[in-house]
């Protein structure tokens, strides 16, 4: 049985305790996992912690009716969350608060202090992964603790799993893209007559879009995607700087242009790619003309999909969602499986 805290409760935290509930059964028969709920904290909804356990069922009820977290039943209530994390008692730490990918804070504080309270951490935060992965990543084993980040790139679609343990035996030379689903989504719809201003509107309804969309429609989002990808599966060290690295977004796209790449039998797509060049790792992310014959042409909506380039297996194309509550929330539960096969796997069950 695994104490779990979960920081930040908004989309993709709820998503994540609407998956543990839905799933628990599943999760102890199949996989004998077990988790209590110790502890949520939330920079808007306040706190509660519990060392008892919180009813996850009744705690999204009261989520949902907008009722504040210092309020539920529980033992403690009203501490920020760092405050939570050195005083739940968690063995795993689920980070989701608010994502700056220019900052990359309160998101590394958060995993920092877990880690230095000797606790697992699984985050979809794209900032601590796109500005600090190998020092996390470090500190995680320096400690014998495990860090995961399925949900960064590609929400829960298994995007870094398919990279870390089914590709693990191929060079990968070249990873490219769509990789940010706000503007996919604006692309399609603009592709199908509908105005930039009210897709960006959706999307945002539809909670695709960061809390500052220029994040989406410059690039930036797919650019710290890229940055992830390259440090943590190219084992490079690229900062996610727009202004050194080539970061174009969308804004430039027009319906005229739009349309002279459907007349060319093309669609224009948002590319992020990451590949080696002489002996060096690159990185760019800009709107390209992608031919209807590719892979990724196909890809609408919210949709994200990735290239591979290997070695072995030549091109291998993964597409799923991209950003959503529950896909998001699934990738919290994916890692929270792989976090207990290692630990099972180190105690030799
Ligand atoms: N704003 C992001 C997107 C959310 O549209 O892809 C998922 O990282």
């Amino acid at each position: 049985m695994y104490k779990i805290a979960i920081i930040g409760f908004g989309v993709v935290g709820q998503g994540f305790a609407g998956l543990l509930e839905s799933k628990a059964e599943v999760l102890r028969k199949e996989h004998g996992l077990e988790i209590r709920l110790v502890a949520i904290a939330d920079s808007q909804k306040g706190s509660v912690v519990d060392p008892e356990g919180i009813e996850i069922a009744e705690l999204l009820a009261w989520a949902r009716d907008g009722k504040s977290l210092n309020l539920f039943p529980g033992k403690e209530h009203g501490l920020d969350a760092v405050a939570t994390i050195e005083r739940c008692g968690a063995d795993i730490v689920f980070e989701a608060s608010w994502t700056d990918i220019k900052t990359a804070e309160p998101a590394t504080t958060h995993i920092r202090r877990a880690l230095a309270q000797g606790m697992h951490v699984v985050t979809t935060n794209k900032g601590p992964l796109a500005l600090h992965a190998h020092k996390l990543l470090a500190e995680a084993k320096d400690r014998g603790l495990e860090l995961r980040f399925e949900g960064t790139v590609m929400s829960g679609t298994p995007l870094l799993n398919l990279a870390r343990y089914c590709l693990a035996g191929c060079q990968i030379s070249e990873i490219r893209g769509i990789l940010n689903g706000t503007t996919n989504f604006i692309l399609t719809q603009m592709s199908e007559g509908g105005s930039y201003g009210e897709a960006l509107k959706t999307a945002q309804d539809l909670g695709y879009a960061e809390a500052v969309p220029d994040a989406d429609v410059l690039g930036w989002d797919a650019l710290a995607k890229v940055c992830i990808l390259a440090n943590t599966v190219f084992g490079a060290e690229i900062t996610p700087d727009p202004k050194t690295l080539t970061c174009v977004g969308i804004t430039g796209i027009s319906a005229e242009d739009i349309e002279a790449a459907r007349k060319a039998g093309q669609v224009y797509k948002l590319i992020g790619r990451v590949w080696r060049e002489d002996g060096r790792v690159q990185v760019s992310v800009s709107p390209q003309r992608v031919p209807q014959e590719d892979p990724l042409a196909g890809v609408s909506g919210a949709g994200n999909a990735l290239t591979f380039t290997t070695d072995v297996l030549g091109e291998v194309t993964i597409k799923g969602p991209g950003a959503g509550k529950i896909p998001t929330g699934y990738a919290m539960l994916v890692d929270l499986l792989d976090i207990h096969r290692a630990l099972t796997c180190r105690k030799g069950d």
